[in-house]
């Protein structure tokens, strides 16, 4: 199942409303629901790809699946509720036809270059998910991030632990203190039965769990792409990560270890791409001299020329500008509301 809803506040102004971050290649030439999409295909084997999206995205949605090849349910949300309520429609339509059926939740911004890995990692999760479990990768956390989810493993031998403590985006202060105590980043990818997704959905969260249920019961259909109906706009906005993740004593994590990004802000995307001796990475046509760690994007057209600057991210559309020292690439999401709306 992937989460291809949200706006990409952070990513602005090549996310915006009518196009917003899933839809966008950030780094290299799929964008990133087409990167989930080809992930999700070989290990859906037999089973299906659901997409969970906008009602307003659906023609990108159904686009961007045909141009990479991969068949799905899409399922579309007349607002967006964030992904508590994005997973429960799923995990109520998945359970409605196999209970029993694993799901794997996957985001539609990450960059994973290793999908075999990625394969081998979910595979290992299998058993304890069958088992009950709600699973998911944990990374090495590189820095004290607030932008992630961060989980502290209980102690024990076996390959998937129990979780102590699932912390999602603390302070740097908190942030630092569970990296000391061994905490991983939470990766975003959940492995479990529709039937647990809900229980704990229904157990932690009610307000969601009713209307993502309500939703499907006059759901409208035209093929593969399922319209949820008005009843969805009643669930509380809250993420998953906060919703049962923090509260549930059935989380899992299996520690993984291959390279991995959320391409959720600049520094990331920059990170992720391929860059020059200078770590710049710089769209065809554009320049940057004298400085190192510089990230250009610029529309078709635009020409940008960036001297003497470091660590900077210039992202040049044909409407708006943006130049962002990458320290500050998560404040991103205030300047973009603040310089446009609609967004
Ligand atoms: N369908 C749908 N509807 N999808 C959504 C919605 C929504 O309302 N809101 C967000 N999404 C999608 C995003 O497109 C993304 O693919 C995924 O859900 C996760 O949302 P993000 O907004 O990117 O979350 P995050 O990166 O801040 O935090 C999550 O991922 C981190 C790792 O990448 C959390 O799970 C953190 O704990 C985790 O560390
Ligand atoms: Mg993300």
């Amino acid at each position: 199942m992937i989460l291809c809803g949200g706006r990409g506040q952070r990513l602005w102004p090549a996310s915006r409303d009518a196009r917003p971050k899933p839809f966008l290649p950030l780094v290299g030439e799929h964008t990133g629901l087409q990167e989930a999409a080809l992930r999700a295909r070989p290990l859906a084997g037999d089973g299906q790809v659901l997409v969970v999206g906008a009602a307003g995205h659906e023609p990108l949605i159904r686009e961007q699946l045909a141009e990479a090849g991969v068949s799905a349910t899409v399922l579309l949300e007349p607002a967006g509720r964030d992904t508590a309520a994005a997973i429960a429609a799923a995990a109520a339509w998945v359970e409605a036809r196999h209970p029993e059926g694993v799901m794997v939740v996957l985001p539609a911004d990450h960059h994973i270059p290793d999908g075999e890995g990625f394969r081998s990692a979910v595979q290992a999760a299998l058993p304890a998910a069958r088992n009950g479990a709600i699973v998911t990768l944990g990374l090495r956390a590189r820095s004290a991030s607030t932008a992630m989810g961060y989980i502290r493993p209980a102690p024990g031998p076996e390959a998937v632990k129990p979780v102590a403590a699932f912390v999602e985006k603390p302070t740097t202060a908190e942030a630092e203190r569970l990296i000391a105590c061994g905490a991983l980043w939470n990766s975003g990818v959940f492995i479990a039965t529709a039937r647990t997704l809900m229980d704990e959905t229904r157990r932690w969260a009610g307000e969601v769990a009713a209307a993502a249920e309500a939703a499907l019961r006059a759901p409208e259909l035209e093929g593969e792409v399922l319209w949820l109906g008005k009843a969805f706009n009643q669930a509380p906005r809250i993420a998953f990560d906060r919703a049962v993740m923090e509260r549930t004593d059935r989380a899992a994590v299996l520690p993984v270890n291959f390279p991995w990004s959320d391409l959720g802000a600049w520094d990331a995307v920059l990170e992720a791409s391929i860059r020059d001796d200078a770590g710049n990475s710089v769209a065809a046509g554009s320049r940057a001299e004298g400085g190192a760690d510089v990230l250009v994007r610029a529309a078709p057209g635009v020409r940008v020329s960036v001297v003497g600057l470091s660590r900077v991210a210039v992202v040049a559309e044909p409407d708006a500008v943006l130049v962002c020292h990458l320290d500050h690439a998560q404040a991103v999401r205030e300047a973009a509301v603040g310089a446009q709306r609609p967004f």
